[in-house]
């Protein structure tokens, strides 16, 4: 049994400093515009969903049919997402061509789950270029966006240039149009339209504090 255990700890030694080894050889390439393996690909793909889904469960959806607030979003996703995200009508940007991951089109999109594109808007993702907006965007100016993102699929290019035309422009729902890193957002956190805390991390939290 000794002997099993410590052949055991050789391999998980030998493994890791073969893996050290690798990163240190500077084999592995970190250039964006040299796509992984389909099978590096697929597995941080998986990771990525995973991750989101499992924190996405704890969002409530708010009511996301309201005009004002899909007109919101429409100056914000203008003045902030385009670049990357596109507009109907547009096939590229030089953005867009040089991120790896690629941003998605957003107006291509056949499916979208509300809880999903708050989360990920709210918080980005890692080493791929998304931003987390939460850092400057209250909450409610975020699920405008969700709710103008519900309706992008289905804008013709006109369409979409006279819905960002009637917006009321760029805001962050604190009443500024600048990124405020400082501003507590707190308040704005709490159900509905936030974030439950998680059970385990916050058992008998009422403040519904959240991770950042
Ligand atoms: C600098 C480029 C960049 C900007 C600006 C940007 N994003 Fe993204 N976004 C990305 C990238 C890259 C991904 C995909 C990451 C991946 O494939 O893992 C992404 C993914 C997303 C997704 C998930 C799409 C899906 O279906 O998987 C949503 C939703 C999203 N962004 C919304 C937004 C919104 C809203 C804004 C503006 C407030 C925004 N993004 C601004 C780069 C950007």
């Amino acid at each position: 049994m000794k002997k099993v255990a410590l052949s055991l700890l050789v391999l998980v030694l030998a493994a890791g400093l073969a893996g050290l080894g690798v990163l240190w050889s500077g084999t592995l390439s970190v250039a964006a515009d040299e796509p992984h393996s389909r099978t590096l690909h697929r597995l941080l793909e998986l990771g990525r969903e995973r991750s989101v889904a499992v924190r996405a469960a704890r969002v409530r959806v708010p009511a996301l049919d309201r005009p004002e607030l899909v007109s919101q979003g429409a100056g914000n996703y203008a003045a902030m997402c385009e670049g990357c995200h596109l507009r109907p009508g547009v096939g590229d940007s030089e953005l867009r061509r040089g991120l790896y991951p690629q941003p998605p089109a957003l107006a291509m999109r056949t499916a979208s789950d509300p809880a999903r594109d708050f989360w990920i808007i709210k918080h980005g993702l890692k080493a791929t270029g998304m931003p987390a907006w939460g850092r400057s965007m209250e909450d409610e100016a975020i699920w405008g966006m969700v709710a103008f993102l519900r309706t992008l699929p289905a804008q013709s290019r006109e369409g979409y240039t006279t819905a960002v035309a009637a917006s009321s422009g760029h805001s962050h729902g604190d009443g500024s149009d600048a990124p405020s890193p400082s501003a507590g957002h707190e308040d704005a956190r709490e159900e509905p339209g936030g974030e439950k805390p998680v059970a385990a991390d916050h058992e008998g939290d009422d403040h519904h504090a959240h991770e950042h």
